[in-house]
């Protein structure tokens, strides 16, 4: 790679409907002391209704394009991540890019929590080749509309958010500032692509969804909670290390970790494991629950304002998800 790249703007955004534990309890058989204890989650943000995808998208997106002093028209490319499509085709990028008018391309990248990291490995690789100037990367989710909200879909339904975050990349030319993505590795193990899903509906399907399948419920997500946990806490600490090798910078010199926010104690056993101290790693799930692909960029903008996140700081991202997809990035701010 010979252009370095830079993120030059951060944005995010969550709905102001604020559902709390206490607000599922009405819903479900299950409590704010278990749902606290099993994932750290207080809160989360659910849309109201007619509250779209593409409205979430447009206002992280504007609120990085104000942070890297840049109009829409200046942008190349969109990159949507998302697992919850506002419509089955065309996906969400597109009704996002009518918001901004003109001809800018855009796609929606597919790979569920760890969708982020995916699409900046892409936008990085567009920039970094000099096919495009300015890329911008956008995670978005809305999962309230398709959760099981009784007691059978309790598992799932309690840990997820929606919410929207967005990132600029763009070519760092200047001599003498040396931002830059430095590394991103990604993996994938198809195989387990059943243990965390949603069933219908599936091209596969005669008619796409029966009966059958609305009736037990195949179009919630389902997902073996412990199988995943025990994967997430395996794969995490690999494709971190492995990813901070590739760029020769070592755990110590990492000054904020971000992981994805499906559960904090996925993130706390993470941590210890690689003796990252507390201080440098930073959370929200307590707030928005687990927001799949909007979860790292809306934790980068929120590092962003609060002024943690300082120009020439090495930030750390690793995400796994769905699929099963993992992957980390080492960022140099
Ligand atoms: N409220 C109350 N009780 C519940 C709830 C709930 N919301 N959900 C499950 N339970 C019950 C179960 O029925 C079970 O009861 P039983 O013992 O009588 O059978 C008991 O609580 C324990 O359930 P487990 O599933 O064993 O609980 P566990 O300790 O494994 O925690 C959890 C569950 C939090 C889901 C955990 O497994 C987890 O975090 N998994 C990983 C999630 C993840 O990383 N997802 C990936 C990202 S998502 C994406 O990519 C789309």
């Amino acid at each position: 790679m010979t252009i370095r790249t830079k993120i030059t703007g951060t944005g995010m955004y969550v709905p102001d409907r604020v559902v709390t534990n206490k607000d599922l309890e009405e819903l479900m058989d299950t409590s704010d002391e278990w749902i606290r204890q099993r994932s750290g989650i207080v809160e989360r943000r659910y849309v109201s209704e007619g509250q779209l995808p593409a409205d979430l998208a447009e206002a992280a997106c504007r609120q990085a394009l104000e942070a890297a002093e840049l109009d829409a028209d200046q942008i190349d490319c969109i990159v949507l991540a998302t697992l919850s499509s506002q419509a089955d085709f065309p996906g969400t990028s597109f009704f996002l890019q009518e918001r901004f008018g003109g001809t800018l391309p855009c796609f929606d990248l597919r790979a569920q929590c760890t969708g982020f990291l995916y699409s900046l490995m892409v936008a990085r690789s567009l920039v970094a080749s000099g096919q495009y100037q300015r890329v911008m990367v956008v995670g978005c989710e809305v999962h309230s509309t398709g959760l099981d909200f009784s007691t059978e879909g309790r598992d799932v339904t309690v840990l997820f958010g929606d919410g929207a975050g967005a990132v600029i990349v763009e070519a760092n030319t200047d001599e003498d500032d040396r931002s830059d993505i430095l590394e991103v590795r990604l993996h994938a193990e198809g195989k387990y692509a059943k243990k965390l899903w949603v069933e219908a509906p599936g091209t596969g399907l005669p008619g796409r969804i029966t009966q059958e399948m609305m009736d037990r419920g195949a179009h919630f997500p389902s997902m073996q909670g412990k199988f995943v946990f025990k994967h997430a806490v395996t794969r995490m600490p690999q494709v971190l290390r492995e990813t901070l090798d590739a760029a020769s910078v070592k755990i110590d010199d990492v000054a904020l970790f971000l992981f994805h926010q499906a559960n904090l104690r996925i993130n706390e056993y993470v941590a210890n494991h690689l003796e990252i101290p507390a201080e440098k790693l930073r959370n929200n799930i307590q707030r928005y629950g687990n927001c799949s692909a909007a979860s790292i960029p809306i934790l980068l903008a929120e590092a962003e304002r609060e002024g943690i996140l300082k120009r020439g700081d090495l930030v750390s991202m690793t995400g796994f998800g769905s699929g099963f997809s993992w992957g980390s990035a080492v960022v140099r701010w």
